[in-house]
């Protein structure tokens, strides 16, 4: 009989920890087995779907474990590897041990967040871990925060938010009764979600102002300023400013402190999505990088990004409560009664209403590396993406973006971007990606994102990416 409420994987002569050294065990095994294997397949969508009709029709049950052999061939066979520590990719991280261990007992006791009521426990977990890093931010203790399936959805709770606080119509009338139209000012570095959540929200794509950047990528304070006079003085109603604090392409903070002065002397709405960058707000040495961070109205951040956690976990924060509750309140006779005192319902507050127990796996997490361990985490990979940054240089590769996170765009004179990923690919160096920039050169991106890359596999990569160069240099002659 397993000890009174303890069910993972404990038996009288297993404790928890040692269904966790097994857990952690086989999760090694997996990352060593991976980190030496290829980073990127080679398949067709026929080969997969051949290989699924071919096993599975449902038809008879199949055995869990030649299944799960099979799933787990196909995963290792036919994906991107992106926990591999060669993987230089879009953000997806290695994974604590802690947060794998966190989602198999999320699925196991399956708690539905929509009410404090129906899990209180879940609730306070989730409402304890954001009270910590909204804390970080610089938040006042009355902000509201709620874990979101990810950064887009963080994102679209804002606009919605902010639309409903600005204008008092929205609510109830929508977009459609408003004598003027409202326009979201961002730069075209930030993320392309807000391309679907003005759509969505019935904006329309045209009410986003792309706000021109300088040099260096960053939003322009001047472009900025003339943009909103512009607009008010054409008849638009400009509600709000969209910082990025790093960029999706090349990982650049926009200027927070003076975006935030700008957006308090207008009076727009500054939101600023810092999916990924955001985790630099708990390290001594990134988090001034950050400042300005703690005057805005709403912060995106992803658990799931830098924090290391499986997907999918993200975070929307907001200091205006009450806005909160007027964008997401809803009532029907089936959802349960208020509970009386100081609680809160998820679903008056975000966009979900069946919910997952996302932040677990960063509460077990911190929990279980200490804030110390995840500092130590997030400086590491700060600092391998210092150390790529200047074996590119010292190889000759000219960077081209500048920011203290670990994201190095960079290039070469008459590189062909393509060509060369696809070479990088075939001989399983690596795996980062293509993106234009500024002027719109294709140039090559490689983020830091697993917290096992070491400088052995940086110079590893520097130097065999070397070689590649070196063959379509002479091959073009
Ligand atoms: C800056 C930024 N914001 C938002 C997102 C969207 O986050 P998610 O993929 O978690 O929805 C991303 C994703 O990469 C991002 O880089």
């Amino acid at each position: 009989m397993a000890p009174e409420g303890r069910y993972l994987m404990v038996t009288d002569e297993v404790s928890a920890d040692t269904a966790f050294a097994e857990i952690r065990g086989i999760a090694a095994n997996l990352e060593r087995d991976i980190a030496s294997g290829p980073i990127v397949p080679t398949v067709t969508p026929e080969e997969i779907r051949r290989h699924l009709t071919s096993r599975y029709d449902f038809r008879e049950p199949m055995a869990m474990d030649d299944a799960i052999a099979d799933i787990e061939r196909m995963l290792r066979t036919w994906q991107v590897q992106v926990t591999h520590p060669r993987y230089f990719g879009l953000f997806n991280p290695s994974v604590t041990h802690a947060s794998i261990i966190a989602d198999t007992l999320v699925a196991m006791y399956n708690p539905q967040l929509a009410t404090w009521r129906t899990s209180p426990a879940a609730n306070e977990i989730e409402r304890h871990t954001l009270g910590w890093l909204a804390g970080k931010f610089g938040l006042p203790a009355e902000s509201l925060a709620s874990f979101t399936s990810g950064g887009a959805e963080a994102n679209l709770s804002a606009v919605t938010v902010a639309l409903t606080r600005t204008f008092s119509d929205y609510a109830e009338s929508g977009l459609c009764r408003m004598a003027a139209s409202p326009t979201i000012y961002l730069t075209k570095e930030a993320h392309h979600s807000f391309e679907k959540i003005a759509h969505l929200t019935g904006l329309g794509r045209a009410a986003l102002r792309r706000v021109a950047t300088g040099e260096d990528l960053k939003m322009s304070l001047e472009d900025l300023a003339k943009r909103v006079a512009e607009d008010r003085r054409n008849g638009f109603a400009p509600f709000m400013v969209i910082a990025t604090a790093g960029t999706t392409g090349a990982g650049v903070i926009d200027p927070l402190p003076e975006v935030a002065r700008f957006c308090r002397s207008e009076d727009l709405w500054f939101h600023v999505d810092a999916a990924w960058g955001g985790a630099a707000i708990i390290s001594p040495r990134l988090r001034m990088h950050l400042a300005g961070i703690s005057d805005a109205d709403s912060i995106t951040c992803d658990a799931h990004k830098w924090f290391s956690v499986a997907m999918g976990a993200g975070m929307f924060f907001c200091r205006h409560p009450d806005a909160v509750r007027a964008a997401f309140r809803a009532e029907t006779s089936y959802m349960p009664g208020k509970m009386a005192g100081a609680v809160l319902d998820p679903y008056t507050t975000s966009v979900q209403w069946s919910r997952r127990f996302i932040g677990l796996k960063l509460f077990l997490a911190l929990t279980h590396q200490g804030e110390s361990g995840y500092i130590e985490m997030i400086e590491h990979q700060a600092r391998m993406g210092d150390v790529l940054r200047r074996s590119l240089k010292r190889a000759g590769w000219r960077v081209v973006n500048t920011t203290p996170l670990p994201v190095v765009c960079f290039s070469r004179d008459g590189l062909a971007t393509t060509k060369f990923l696809a070479a990088l690919y075939e001989r399983q160096i690596a795996w980062m990606s293509e993106v234009r920039l500024g002027d719109n050169t294709p140039v090559l991106r490689a983020c830091i994102t697993s917290f096992r890359t070491s400088e052995r596999d940086i110079a590893w990569v520097v130097r065999e990416m070397g070689r590649i160069a070196v063959r379509e240099e002479t091959s073009t002659q």
